[in-house]
């Protein structure tokens, strides 16, 4: 009888083919020009989930839809896992800068070319399909699972978190199994420990009723653009800390076990760098940077926007300034308040002559996990089993916001094992999944259903 890691063996070439068709639909979130395309990539993780065997259905919400999956078949008395992840992508701009089209997957050197190739169509499908391996060879699975996938992760997941409010008792689990993140290095499977948190917030600054001649008025009016510039100048400190009073009351210290084995990782700074393009490494002063990225948080301009940036000059006076700013948050800040401090901070520093309006565009809380129980061991096991060694646990200063809903409205653990690389290039041109790490992934994933079961 075919083994499920047979069965993907076997299916390699036809399970390539169907992630390439996932990967070509620009389920692009922020866009609202591709809102049909969010829809058609949701039908088409629904349409794949309900032909490998599980009761599947789309959920309109006000934003992108949400899909659900469920397989009920091991009954009641057995454990009910359930898999997250998201079918929607980051913005391709700037695509000049593609080597190949976004949304023309291709492979080169080992690796598999495209928007959401690892954040995250990828690492949803490797689920799927091993999902679908068990189905096919045993017909059935081990335990209960529930596959939820929602289109609006890259947005901030607005509607997600009413949507497991709602359907809590539909929902509820044993644990989460989530693969939206990257090992620690190639060949090092990885359990990540934590994931900050995140308030998103943008600075509308105003000044004279419109765009005034620069010679005529310049001197003698506020420049908005220049007020903007001075008020985000005062959001750090010369040691690279946050000067935003308040802004680490809440933070805790990570304890010196974990700052240990952060220590511990084979971490090579000058690889890092040179992944950057940046010239020199920098940040807030007395941490490594490993710790900078994990364990502390941040306050990041993501665009300025004020007065003419076209070709050539303009002499002109704008009449406007406009900044996006998002701070990653540790353990125990919370979204809410960091808007406070923020909106206060700003309030004090402006000048007289402008108006400045902040809007809280979205937030998450942070994330810490407890890497014990049985989900955990199952986890490990089926990383070693696939990777040949065991992996090792890291942290993350990306976010996912849903997590922190899972662990407090379902009361579940959450297990979060990625198969992305340092590198990968999400959010930017070229993104990329190693073809090693999505088949090697859905071997693991396939193994995880083994190792629940065998607990
Ligand atoms: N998959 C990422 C989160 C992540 C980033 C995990 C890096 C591991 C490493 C996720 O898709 C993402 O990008 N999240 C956003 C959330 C935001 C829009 C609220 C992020 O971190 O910027
Ligand atoms: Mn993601
Ligand atoms: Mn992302």
């Amino acid at each position: 009888m075919t083994s499920p890691s047979e069965f993907l063996t076997q299916q390699n070439e036809r399970v390539h083919n169907e992630l390439f068709d996932l990967l070509r639909i620009p389920s692009v979130s922020a866009r609202s020009e591709h809102a049909a395309d969010v829809a058609r990539a949701a039908e088409w993780v629904r349409a794949d989930l309900a032909r490998i065997g599980l009761t599947a259905s789309v959920h309109q919400t006000e934003g992108h839809p949400i899909v659900l999956g469920e397989w009920r078949g091991a009954g009641p008395d057995k454990q009910t896992i359930l898999i997250y992840g998201h079918y929607d992508v980051q913005p391709a701009e700037p695509l000049a800068l593609w080597e190949s089209p976004p949304f023309e997957p291709t492979i080169r050197n080992g690796k598999i070319f495209a928007r959401g190739a690892v954040d995250d169509k990828g690492q949803l499908f490797a689920h799927m399909k091993a999902l679908e391996a068990h189905l096919a060879t045993r017909g059935a699975l081990p335990c209960n699972v529930i596959v939820l996938a929602e289109g609006e992760e890259e947005v901030g997941s607005t509607h997600l978190a009413p949507f497991i409010e709602a359907n809590a008792a539909q929902l509820r689990c044993d644990g989460v199994l989530i693969s939206d993140s990257a090992m620690f290095a190639p060949g090092i499977p990885s359990v990540l420990s934590s994931l900050r948190g995140m308030a998103y917030l943008q600075i509308d600054v105003d000044g004279p009723g419109g765009d005034l001649h620069s010679g005529s008025y310049g001197g003698a009016v506020v420049n908005p653009a220049m007020a903007l510039a001075r008020i985000l100048a005062t959001l750090h400190d010369d040691t690279g800390r946050v000067a935003i009073p308040g802004f680490y009351d809440r933070v805790s210290e990570w304890d010196p076990e974990v700052r240990g084995q952060i220590r511990a990782l084979p971490f090579d700074e000058r690889r890092f760098l040179e992944e950057t393009g940046a010239s020199v490494l920098g940040g807030e002063a007395g941490y490594s940077t490993l710790e900078r990225i994990w364990t502390r948080p941040t306050c990041e301009v993501n665009g300025l926007l004020s007065g003419y940036t076209g070709e050539g000059t303009k002499t002109v006076l704008p009449a406007q300034a406009m900044a996006k700013v998002s701070c990653r948050l540790v353990p125990d800040q919370t979204p809410e308040e960091i808007e406070r401090l923020v909106r206060a901070h700003v309030d004090r520093m402006t000048p007289a002559g402008v108006r400045i309006s902040v809007r809280m565009l979205h937030g998450a809380m942070p994330w810490r996990a407890s890497l014990s129980g049985t989900l955990y061991d199952a986890g490990r096991r089926a990383l070693a089993r696939a990777f040949g060694r065991e992996p090792v646990i890291v942290g993350e200063g990306g976010s996912i916001p849903v997590v922190h809903d899972f662990t407090h409205v379902l009361g579940a653990p959450v297990l979060l094992m990625g198969f992305g690389l340092p590198g990968e290039n999400a959010h930017a041109p070229n993104e990329w999944i190693s073809d090693e790490n999505f088949v090697k992934g859905m071997q693991a994933l396939a193994a995880f259903w083994d190792e629940v079961a065998a607990r």
